[in-house]
């Protein structure tokens, strides 16, 4: 009997992948460029469902027509590589799937290049990491319509589930499910640096131990901040490191590191002209943490405020810091939704925020109980521009914004640098205001440059010889 789907990659996430693709009774062909991992994965996973293969053409020619072929490789020129080689053995109609964090400009481009050979392209974003590959990823595939359809009975079987829901859906054309993976990546960066700023003001500011941050967290994670990254990171707050006996948060070295998604979207944002510049700010606060020798240097030539030295009353802030938590959320994921929008329209690709929405509940690392919020947002106002605008994000932030206010101050107060918090603040009161101070920005290109600008009181395009 022929194979439903051919797995090509046995890294991490392919063979987790695999072995949910069997487990769900699908029968996976496997291969791996070297045969080090196919060995070590049919050593440690023995299923009826799985054939290994060692050499590329049986593994294809071992696939029902048309062909499933799955590729987990490393993102970039690897893909490509891997694509021409199995290029001579599939027929036209056949099926790639690429479900690497693939840059979607080469998304889009292997999928015109592959539609012009016959063969059809999806691009399946991937989250949720080794365990969410294993028991139900989010997955956000895009390319033909028509080619999803043949593979959707697999990828929706494999993801997680939320309420019955497969968390995967046909997301629209070309790369768009690559881009999809991107920019949830970008919310990833936001959300994780927030919740950092959360604990450090919680630890610096408030003067909580570890541990009492620990259970805020796992307390907060029972509210309306309830979400994987805020489970996890009670968890970490908990864990202590086995040398030496101290918090593991305190025994690694504070040097962030990265793949590049979370840039990405950054780039995107500025190149579509989307203000996302929350997560542009967890990006550039990721640089700047792994300037670590700099920051050391610095800290003994810099002067900042004087030390406060104000006692904080510890529920009041706890509270306060996690209603500023929730309002710097809602700004993140709302400038995420917003490159969305703003791609959608820039691409052509009729993106459904409300769908994306709803993958994320299940599976994926930003995956939070608030999401059915923004899923139900975009549901009942599918011309709703902004999150912000929405009945249910109204009423938070008219709760919450002075909390962000309060934390924003006191951290600046006493010079704790709050990145994300800061921007929030500033993205929020920046939409909120008519008057956006641009004027001045208007008057001085016109006044050096000729630029030109236009006028609130009739319409036309003027100059003043200044
Ligand atoms: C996911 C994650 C996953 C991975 C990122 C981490 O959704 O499963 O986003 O893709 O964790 O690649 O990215 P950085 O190394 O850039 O933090």
């Amino acid at each position: 009997m022929k194979n439903t789907i051919g797995l090509y990659g046995l890294g991490v996430m392919g063979a987790n992948l695999a072995k949910n693709m069997a487990n769900n009774r699908e029968r996976v062909a496997v291969f791996n460029y070297t045969p080090d991992l196919t060995e070590k994965f049919v050593g440690e996973f023995s299923s009826q469902n799985v054939e290994a293969h060692y050499e590329l053409e049986a593994f294809i020619q071992s696939l029902e027509t048309p062909r499933k072929v799955f590729l987990m490789v490393t993102a970039g020129p690897v893909v490509d590589s891997v694509i021409r080689s199995i290029i001579p053995f599939l027929d036209k109609g056949d099926i790639i799937m690429d479900g690497g964090n693939s840059d979607f400009h080469d998304s889009n481009r292997r999928f015109h290049e592959l539609n012009e050979q016959g063969i059809h392209f999806v691009s399946v974003g991937v989250s949720g990491g080794e365990e969410g590959a294993l028991n139900g990823p989010a997955l956000m595939p895009s390319g033909d319509a028509c080619a999803y359809s043949l593979v959707a009975p697999i990828l929706e079987k494999i993801a997680a589930k939320v309420d019955g829901k497969p968390c995967c859906t046909y997301l629209g054309p070309e790369g768009s499910g690559h881009y999809v993976k991107m920019v949830h990546n970008g919310i990833e960066y936001a959300d994780m640096q927030l919740i950092t700023e959360a604990y450090q003001f919680l630890r610096e500011r408030v003067g909580l131990t570890v541990e009492e941050i620990a259970d805020v967290f796992a307390q907060w994670n029972e509210t309306d901040l309830k979400s994987y990254l805020i489970e996890i990171t009670a968890d970490i707050l908990r864990k202590k490191d086995d040398e030496t006996g101290k918090p593991m948060v305190d025994v690694i070295l504070d040097k962030a590191g990265q793949k590049g998604t979370g840039k990405w979207t950054s780039k995107e944002a500025l190149d579509i002209g989307a203000p996302s510049s929350i997560l542009t700010e967890a990006v550039f606060a990721r640089y700047l943490s792994a300037m670590k020798e700099e920051r050391v240097h610095a800290e003994n030539i810099l002067s900042g405020p004087k030390a406060v030295d104000d006692k904080m009353d510890k529920d009041y802030w706890i509270n306060v810091v996690k209603e500023a938590l929730f309002m710097g959320k809602i700004c993140a994921y709302t400038q995420g939704f917003n490159q969305y929008r703003t791609a959608s329209e820039h691409y052509g690709w009729s993106l459904d925020l409300s769908e994306i929405a709803l993958i994320f509940r299940g599976g994926c690392i930003i995956r939070a109980d608030f999401l059915n919020k923004i899923s139900n947002a975009f549901k009942q106002n599918k011309e709703l521009t902004n999150l912000l605008l929405a009945p249910y994000f109204i009423e938070k932030t008219n709760r919450y914004q002075s909390s962000l206010r309060k934390v924003v101050m006191k951290g600046m107060e006493s010079g704790l640098s709050l990145p994300c918090f800061s921007t929030s603040l500033t993205y929020y009161d920046g939409y909120r205001s008519s008057q956006s101070g641009a004027n001045m920005i208007q008057a001085q290109r016109d006044y050096f440059g000729a630029h030109t600008y236009e006028r609130n009181d009739k319409e036309g395009i003027f100059h003043t010889n200044w």
